[in-house]
């Protein structure tokens, strides 16, 4: 028995050393400047999947599971459009899905919604727009924005996710070889 408890504390001081190792080889890796502060190469596939997985763990813990008050009337959805084309579009694609330098030149680079709706719940993406996402492109808008906006552009979120059908009177064109997955669902 004595022996167990032994090892026990022999293995468990040994585990402590080690995580203080790496724990300490990770911290030198990032102030010898080893991390590569390039935006202009594409983002790692490993960096992605964990940026993406710290992300959804967050939203977990944080993000309070509200639900959105707004309803898709025609006045808030073209409420929506106009907030969107004034605060979003820049990064996030223009409904015509044009291209400027904005939407590529990030690191990571910005969801494309007209092409590639959110897939994310509701509540999150009130969050993500409220708060933003550290280390990368995307501004809090609290502050900015109040939260009726905020769930404004939710509910117009949403809709893109919902309607490949024209929204609002704007033609989201024919252009079903790469439009997302949640879109091409519900494609008439
Ligand atoms: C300056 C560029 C920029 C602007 C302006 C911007 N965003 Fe973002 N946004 C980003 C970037 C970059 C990401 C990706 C963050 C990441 O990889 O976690 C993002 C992520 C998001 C996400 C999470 C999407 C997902 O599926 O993971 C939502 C929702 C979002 N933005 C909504 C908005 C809305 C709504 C606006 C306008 C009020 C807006 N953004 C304005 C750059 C921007």
């Amino acid at each position: 028995m004595k022996k167990f408890v032994l090892g026990m504390a022999t293995g468990l001081a040994l585990a402590i050393v080690a995580a203080f190792a790496m724990g300490m080889g990770v911290l030198m890796y990032v102030e010898q400047g080893y991390v590569d502060p390039r935006a202009d190469v594409p983002t790692s596939s490993f960096e992605k999947n964990r940026a993406m997985e710290a992300l959804d763990a967050a939203l977990d813990r944080y993000a309070p599971k509200s639900k959105d008050p707004i309803q898709p009337t025609a006045s808030a959805l073209s409420e929506g459009a106009n907030l969107y084309g004034t605060y979003c579009a820049k990064c996030h694609g223009a409904m015509d899905k044009s291209e400027t330098a904005w939407r590529v030149r990030l690191y990571p680079s910005a969801p494309q919604f007209p092409k590639n709706p959110t897939d994310m719940e509701e509540f999150e993406n009130y969050y993500v727009i409220k708060h933003g996402v550290r280390w990368t492109g995307m501004p809090g808008w609290s502050g900015e924005l109040s939260d009726d906006q905020i769930w404004t552009l939710v509910t117009y979120l949403n809709e893109m996710k919902k309607s490949a059908a024209p929204m609002q009177g704007m033609d989201h064109g024919a252009e079903p070889s790469n439009a997302g997955s949640a879109e091409k669902g519900v494609r008439k």
